[in-house]
């Protein structure tokens, strides 16, 4: 500042506090990283999974069928392995485009203290818990957040190689605005995971969250951006603090639920139908099993390979009046029409008829309101007969029950 003759008589200083735009930033960059894995992963992803379907059918239909004991319990172990192997498959597919969590209001607890038992079994690292009694319910993608807890259980457990406690806190956290950079105003459940190991240096404490950042020789450094990925999809947030020598808690906040728990009966459907059902996949691995599950329970199989054969083989059965009890489309093939589409065409000629979509993508908008699409019901692969059988159980039963024709349309 100078005077009228001026002369300097003073100085204006404009500080501009920078921290928020960095860290908004920050948090931007992480997310696109994310989103350029999750292409790449959701492409291996669904390929992978669409062999595994044919793999975990085969077995399950193997497993239905067999007489002999020690066969039986050789194909129980591979259906264990392969039940693993279909939850890798989805913790890929989390990345993927539609891998939004299929949400419902549930409980953390005891989910959480199973599967940090589960994680930590047979080692030497143990588990302290300090639950709020009155702990809200979240609305939550169960598998998703048991992969989050998995995930911090086991870097907690490496970080701990000689063995040591994990403190486990979960309350009732009502937010208020600005009071934490990434969550709304609003309820959340916040849970705490503490360990007592080697603790983060704070050169590599910005990296935790990156995909494929690793500090072990075995790891793949996808742990933790996983979580970051699930967390953010639940409406949450997940923070780190450490200190080396000392340990490491990881944070997580998840939305509480609006809507109460509503418990679901275990199912044991034993189902049997007869009649003539459409199938369409692309992937003759996938055709051969489904066909294969439908034959055993009780029905014939006409297999197309895209949604306008399906439609046209549709057409003209209804036309010469032969009945089709149901019909199954595949969400997505590579060429031709898909599901989504042949589901409009076919509701053009009969509005009542089961139709049945499958998919991966458990979490795809057409998978989680299959209903909105024109469909009756989804069904994610790979399934199991059980589930197979559920849904036939529930739509081809009450779909003959109201055209007036006796079971399953025929
Ligand atoms: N509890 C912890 N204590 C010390 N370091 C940790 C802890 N959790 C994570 N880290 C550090 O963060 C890095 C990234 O963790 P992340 O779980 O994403 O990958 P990873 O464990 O290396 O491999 P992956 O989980 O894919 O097998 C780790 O390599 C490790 O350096
Ligand atoms: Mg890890």
């Amino acid at each position: 500042i100078k005077d009228r003759n001026y002369v300097i008589i003073g100085a204006v200083l404009v500080f501009r506090d920078i921290t928020e735009k960095n860290k908004l930033l920050e948090i931007s960059q992480r997310n696109q990283k994310l989103e350029s894995l999750g292409i790449l992963a959701g492409g291996i992803a669904h390929d992978f999974n669409n062999l595994m379907g044919g793999i975990f059918g085969n077995i399950d239909l193997a497993l239905h069928e067999s007489k002999e004991c020690k066969v039986t319990q050789f194909l129980s172990l591979a259906m264990n392995t392969i039940d693993r192997a279909r939850g890798l498959t989805q913790q890929l597919l989390t990345f993927a485009k539609g891998g939004a969590p299929v949400q419902k209001p549930a409980y953390l607890f005891p989910l959480i203290q199973e599967i940090a038992q589960f994680t930590l079994s047979g080692s030497s690292v143990s588990c302290q818990y300090d639950i709020a009694p009155d702990l809200w319910p979240c609305s939550i993608d169960k598998d998703q957040i048991g992969q989050v807890v998995s995930n911090i259980i086991i870097n907690a457990q490496q970080a701990m190689p000689s063995g040591g406690g994990i403190e486990i806190t979960a309350a009732n956290v009502s937010m208020g605005e600005k009071e934490h950079e990434s969550l709304q105003k609003g309820e959340y459940v916040k849970v705490t995971i503490r360990d007592h190991g080697v603790g983060i240096s704070k050169k590599i404490l910005p990296h935790i969250f990156d995909p494929f950042f690793t500090t072990k020789m075995m790891g793949h450094g996808l742990g933790l951006s996983t979580c970051h990925s699930i967390i953010n999809r639940h409406g949450g947030a997940i923070d780190v603090e450490s200190k080396m020598d000392e340990g490491s808690t990881f944070c997580f906040y998840l939305p509480a639920a609006s809507k109460p728990v509503v418990s679901k009966p275990v199912s044991d459907v034993r189902h049997m139908g007869s009649g003539r059902i459409i199938i369409m996949d692309d992937e003759e691995i996938i055709r051969g099993t489904l066909r294969n599950m439908l034959e055993s329970l009780g029905y014939s199989v006409i297999c197309t390979n895209n949604g306008w054969e399906a439609v046209e083989f549709y057409a003209k059965e209804t036309k010469s009046n032969r009945q089709i009890a149901a019909v199954f489309f595949d969400l997505t093939v590579r060429n031709g029409m898909d599901g989504k589409v042949a589901v409009k065409e076919i509701r053009k000629l009969n509005s009542k008829i089961p139709v049945f979509v499958a998919s991966g993508y458990a979490n795809d908008p057409v998978m989680k309101n299959p209903v909105e699409y024109g469909f009756s019901a989804s069904i994610g692969k790979p399934f199991r007969m059980m589930e197979l059988a559920e849904i036939l159980e529930k739509h081809v039963k009450e779909n003959s029950e109201k055209s007036g024709t006796n079971r399953n349309g025929i």
